[in-house]
């Protein structure tokens, strides 16, 4: 595990999007797994910068997203491939026949789940997964308490998670009970994972999921197995590790 350490969220967003910008650049077709929420907006817009200047080609590069809300279309503006789409796809060169989301709008939940296990296989699985954390330890949409060994598959998001997001939306009842997420299994087959953390909110499921005991309770936990993950977070998210004296120099 290669833990970086920034500043505030200006600094982990630039030294995440170097990250990105390895593989990018080392592996024109790389397939990328790609997150929605606050956290990785700054990582984007990094990446949308490099790209403006010219630095970046994201002309084979193909994505496959973590998760996509249940019942939500790709034109709802709460969805995970509209986010996509404002935030990230409509400004650089990637194609749009690269791009792939869970469909949120199929109904035949084993159906959706082969295809989207499928696409991921058929790429050739992913070579870096981008991650961040829920305040509950959650990856993608893995709720605390679910097996490690899943694939996609459909989630009932738990209460903390709903809260969460219901920013996002004009209510709290507005969010969605129900996500499709990659699972585990698949983060975990990822060639490389790169988790990105910010805020205080972060700081604890931060520290259970780094140096807790591997557990389903923590699903981000599970990432301590995997050989090669970078942790990269700012000085508020890795408040409560340092507290604890665990925060070891940094290697970059
Ligand atoms: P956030 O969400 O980036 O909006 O904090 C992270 C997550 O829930 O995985």
């Amino acid at each position: 595990m290669r833990i970086y350490q920034a500043k505030d969220y200006q600094e982990m967003s630039r030294k995440a999007a170097n990250i990105i910008s390895a593989q990018i650049i080392m592996k024109p077709d790389a397939v990328l797994g790609l997150a929605t929420g606050s956290t990785p907006l700054g990582i984007y817009r990094q990446l949308i910068d490099w790209y403006n200047k010219g630095d970046l080609d994201f002309s084979e590069i193909r994505s496959v997203n973590l998760d996509e809300y249940k019942g939500l279309s790709a034109d709802n503006e709460q969805s995970y491939a509209y986010f996509m789409r404002t935030n990230l796809f409509s400004q650089v060169n990637i194609k749009p026949e690269n791009l792939y989301i869970p469909n949120g709008l199929e109904e035949d939940i084993p159906k959706e789940c082969s295809r989207y296990n499928n696409i991921i296989k058929s790429l050739g699985g992913i070579d870096l997964q981008l991650l961040g954390i829920g305040n509950n330890g959650h990856i993608g949409f893995n709720e605390p308490g679910e097996a490690f060994e899943t694939e996609t598959h459909c989630v009932k998001l738990t209460e903390n998670t709903i809260e969460a997001n219901a920013r996002f939306f004009a209510s709290i009842d507005e969010v969605p009970k129900y996500a499709y997420s990659t699972g585990i299994k698949n983060i975990m087959q990822a060639k490389s994972i790169l988790l990105a953390a910010s805020g205080k909110a972060k700081a604890e499921a931060l520290y259970k999921a780094l140096y807790g005991p591997i557990s389903p309770s923590v699903p981000a936990s599970i990432l301590q197995l995997h050989n090669n993950v970078y942790i990269v977070a700012d000085e508020a998210a890795f408040s409560l590790i340092r507290e604890k004296g665990l925060l070891p120099d940094q290697e970059a």
